[in-house]
């Protein structure tokens, strides 16, 4: 058997993955994670970025990288419009992802390249893979339920829940139980017509591909893993959650992850610190962060909040929080710019994740056994939510526009009443489960060989 594992592992010597992440802090991560874990299994690994937040090739020794100019101008750069920049992204990357692919495909001093692996939203890669007679496999990097609701875009369209009317807020979505129209995946302020169509481009050319990988596991999402496999014609990989593979692996954060967090938590007592992050785009108004803050304080629970530069629309950092604010708290809070998030979820310290349910952050969470205070900004989120609260009830969802006795309350209700404590225990067999599949026969080990199996036999 062990004979037959490291012939596998020698023929995979000789073929080659070219992995394109989104440039995202969100895709980036999950994307490096799956390049270790194919390069774990033999696979050499080449990934190819654009510049722009162009993650450090000296932390990946094991890879090649090649650089692609995006043409973004700086104006274009500094957008936080993500609609605008997802769609800037599969316009202007075409012909420079093209030429460096055909560079690629002709270096006969490099191993045969299998497949290209590149990210759901990246889905103009799709018809350069194809003109280039090149299998593609997709990366979705958020949840297998989010999708399904990406999927049932033009339905919900046309029977009028989409764009969404203020006045039907409430109401559920039939279709997809629990949903109401509130927790549909939209995002505000963007042109909707431009959303839809970098939802129909990221879903369709999905579905086009020769197979979808996602950073889930069956046991979290098994009845949306099944909708998937009959809705859609190719194979579905779910083989996370991968920053639980026994792998090392360096960091991919865009920004310096502040280390004073961890001895900050190691003076707090087990289970007492609320940690709270909205992630890497989410941002809020000036009376949103006030609420925040001052919920925070009166929760009397120590707190590590991730404020990172620009999360308050029109300030650089800190300025909003009244002078004094963090002295009257006598040592109860901590603020940092970005943390080592990874670590401060696995801290025992930590009780509660008040978080923006950012894919990558819920699953973070499941996997510590961390439960959830949810505060979804948009996308996916919205949905992530919902399951987090009401589908595997391992968190409380705060609803839009809480003030900071909600918030207070919202935070009893989780670190000292009764319900936290069930929520607690839930969220405690939830991360056994994402323990088992990762285990010898475990879901997503089998559906890995799968994967590795359906690569190999791809020919370019
Ligand atoms: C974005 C979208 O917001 C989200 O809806 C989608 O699912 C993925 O892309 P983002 O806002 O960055 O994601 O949130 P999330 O998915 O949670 O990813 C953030 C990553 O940054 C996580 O891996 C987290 O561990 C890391 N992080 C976050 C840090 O390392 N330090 C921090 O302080 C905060």
């Amino acid at each position: 058997m062990e004979n037959q594992i490291d012939t596998q592992m020698e023929q995979r010597k000789g073929r080659r993955l070219v992995l394109f992440p989104l440039p995202f802090q969100g895709h980036i991560n999950p994307m490096l994670l799956l390049a270790t874990i194919l390069h774990s299994k033999g696979f050499s690994i080449t990934i190819i970025h654009t510049n722009f937040n162009s993650p450090n090739p000296s932390n990946f020794p094991n890879f090649t990288f090649h650089s692609i100019p995006d043409g973004f101008s700086e104006s274009e750069a500094s957008s936080k419009d993500v609609v605008f920049l997802a769609k800037l992204l599969n316009t202007k990357c075409v012909e420079p992802f093209r030429d460096c692919m055909v560079k690629l495909l002709s270096d006969v001093s490099e191993e045969p390249i299998s497949c290209l692996i590149s990210d759901a939203f990246f889905y103009f890669s799709q018809a350069v893979a194809d003109s280039l007679k090149l299998p593609r496999v997709v990366l979705r990097t958020g949840g297998l339920s989010s999708f399904v609701v990406f999927v049932a875009f033009p339905l919900l369209r046309e029977r009028g829940y989409l764009p969404i009317q203020d006045s039907q807020l409430e109401e559920p979505v039939a279709e997809l139980p629990p949903l109401k129209v509130k927790d549909l995946p939209v995002i505000d302020n963007v042109d909707p017509d431009s959303y839809y169509e970098i939802i129909a481009g990221m879903v369709n050319e999905s579905k086009a591909s020769a197979g979808i990988i996602w950073n889930s596991f069956e046991e979290l999402e098994q009845s949306e893993l099944n909708t998937l496999r009959q809705e859609f014609p190719n194979p579905i990989f779910p083989i996370g959650p991968f920053h639980k593979y026994h792998l090392t692996s360096s960091s991919s954060s865009l920004l310096a992850q502040d280390q004073s967090s961890i001895s900050w938590l190691d003076k707090q007592a087990p289970k007492s610190v609320i940690y709270a992050s909205f992630g890497s785009l989410a941002a809020l108004n000036e009376a949103q962060f006030l609420e925040i803050a001052w919920g925070l304080a009166n929760s009397n629970q120590p707190f590590l909040w991730v404020v990172r530069p620009g999360l308050v629309r029109g300030s650089e950092w800190l300025e909003p929080l009244p002078s004094g604010f963090l002295e009257t708290l006598n040592g109860r809070a901590h603020i940092i710019k970005w943390a080592p998030q990874l670590e401060v979820l696995a801290h025992p310290a930590v009780g509660a994740f008040w978080t923006h349910n950012g894919w990558n952050s819920t699953l973070e969470s499941i996997c510590e056994g961390v439960p959830m205070i949810c505060m979804p900004c948009f996308t996916d989120q919205m949905v992530n939510a919902k399951y987090v609260s009401q589908v595997w009830k391992v968190g409380l969802q705060l609803e839009n526009g809480s003030d900071r006795l909600m918030i207070e309350r919202c935070i009893r209700r989780l670190m000292v009443e009764k319900e936290g404590e069930e929520i607690r225990d839930r969220i405690s067999k939830l991360k056994d489960k994402a323990k088992f599949c990762l285990q010898q026969g475990g879901s997503s080990l089998q559906n890995l060989d799968s994967l590795v199996s359906h690569i190999s036999k791809l020919e370019s």
